[in-house]
């Protein structure tokens, strides 16, 4: 049998775990979800979980993929036979979420290029996002320039220069998203802002805060979804699971903290305190930081470096999407790399055409009052994610009994967390798990307004 690789190490572990969970989910989605679900509370809420449940998912996903040595599909049917449809699921989240990945990656691909084109500045006018993605030869045109390049990567395997580049690129980016920041918060008008996103109100508190902060815990970390797994089958005995998920989780929460900061304060400034601004939601990145830009010295340079590390960002994720999804379908199939490469550029660009339409052509289309991109987000975030994480908890909690994910830990290391762990995974995250699936449902089918 071909012996499975693995990484190098603990660094080698963290960085690239890291690199598929450090991206569009940072920097663009927990900035929108903050503004619009209540600021500091959304903050809070998002930071006891990733404590609690998201240490906890985290730690167990790798400690199965370390165990089995198999990725999602092969490792849930080794541990047992009739929960091996949890991984089928699992495996199909990759598939949703990879398209309209894909179409804000283009997004941000547009948005490099008017930057570095000298037509930055314009980008800051009224209007000029809404004209890009109502249009419709634009989105499609950089959405398929985006998994284009991801695939182009994919097939000839250049991860390793990927992984080079990214541990380059990653410093850089929090060291600009600091400065980013901290110029945005001189900006008359932010400090009111900064309260708003750091100071908890109480008042801004709906169950819809915790759903939301649930669904992006998931995104951002990459959890319910076979990635981790993948990844703890690439780890050696040696590494410890613990202080690595601890790593993760530092980088994952603080670039995300940072992104917020850069952006939310910047909403308050340049709405003149109109809080209808901060539910812009997907667009919100795009409009307010042009507009950071536009007043900032060197604002073009700044502006054109920042899309670009946030491309890399969002390319490390998209292409452990697409590896995922790849080698799914090489397993199954049995077909040359070559050709499924070819089979998920199609079915992406397929899948992602809605998305990219969604604000044009297709703009008049809504299901459950989503446009596409939502809808896309809404299903594999809201409802399927909790699901797996659900199933995976009762696997664990109680078919299997915690203590199989604690003796794998405590191969390298005594688990400290142990008590948290088993706690949460037996009792607290199924109950919250079922609350947030059926508070997803209701949202949805408009018996409780978000
Ligand atoms: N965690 C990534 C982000 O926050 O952008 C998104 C993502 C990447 C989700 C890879 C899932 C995944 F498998």
């Amino acid at each position: 049998m071909k012996k499975r690789s693995s990484f190098t190490g603990k660094i080698g572990f963290v960085l690239a775990a890291a690199g598929s969970a450090v991206g569009l989910g940072n920097i663009w989605r927990f900035p929108y979800l903050a503004a619009k679900y209540g600021g500091g509370i959304f903050l809070l809420v998002y930071i006891i979980l990733a404590v609690t449940f998201g240490f906890t998912l985290m730690t167990c996903e790798i400690a199965i993929g370390r165990k089995t040595g198999l990725s999602a599909i092969g490792a849930f049917s080794k541990l047992n036979q009739k929960f091996s449809f949890i991984g089928v699921i699992a495996a199909a989240i990759p598939v949703l979420i990879l398209p309209y990945y894909s179409v804000i990656g283009g997004w941000v691909l547009k948005y490099f290029a008017a930057f570095v084109s000298g037509s930055g500045i314009a980008a800051a006018g009224d209007g000029y996002f809404n004209d890009f993605i109502s249009g419709t030869g634009e989105p499609i045109l950089w959405f398929a320039l985006y998994i284009a390049i991801t695939m182009v990567i994919v097939l000839f395997g250049v991860e390793k220069g990927v992984e080079k580049v990214s541990k380059i690129m990653m410093p850089i980016l929090i060291v600009l998203l600091i400065f980013i920041s901290v110029y945005a918060l001189f900006t008359p008008g932010a400090m009111e802002g900064l309260v708003y996103y750091i100071k908890p109100d109480f008042s801004n508190f709906s169950i819809m805060t915790i759903v939301a902060a649930m669904g992006q815990l998931f995104y951002s970390m990459s959890l319910a979804m076979g990635i981790m797994i993948t990844y703890g089958s690439y780890m050696k005995k040696d590494v410890n699971i613990e202080s690595s998920v601890h790593n993760i989780e530092l980088f994952d929460t603080g670039i995300a903290f940072l992104a917020g900061l850069m952006i939310v304060p910047a909403v308050f400034a340049f709405s003149g305190g109109d809080k209808s601004a901060l539910s812009a939601g997907p667009s919100l990145m795009f409009v307010t930081l042009p507009k950071v830009f536009e007043h900032m010295f060197g604002g073009q340079i700044v502006g054109a470096l920042f899309f670009l590390l946030v491309t890399f960002a969002a390319l490390t994720s998209s292409i452990s999407l697409a590896e995922t999804v790849v080698s799914m379908i090489q397993d199954k199939l049995k077909i040359d790399r070559k050709i499924t490469c070819l089979i998920v550029l199609a079915g992406v660009l397929l899948l992602g055409l809605p998305s990219a339409l969604g604000y044009g052509v297709l703009g008049e289309i809504k299901i459950l009052g989503m446009q596409f991109l939502d809808l896309f987000d809404f299903i594999s975030n809201s409802l399927l994610m909790p699901i797996v994480a659900l199933l995976t908890c009762v696997l664990i909690g109680f078919v299997l009994k915690p203590q199989t994910v604690i003796e794998e830990i405590e191969t390298t290391a005594p688990f400290k967390a142990k008590g948290l762990f088993t706690v949460v995974i037996k009792y607290i995250a199924p109950v919250f798990l079922v609350v947030i699936f059926i508070s997803s449902l209701l949202s949805a089918f408009g018996a409780i307004s978000i």
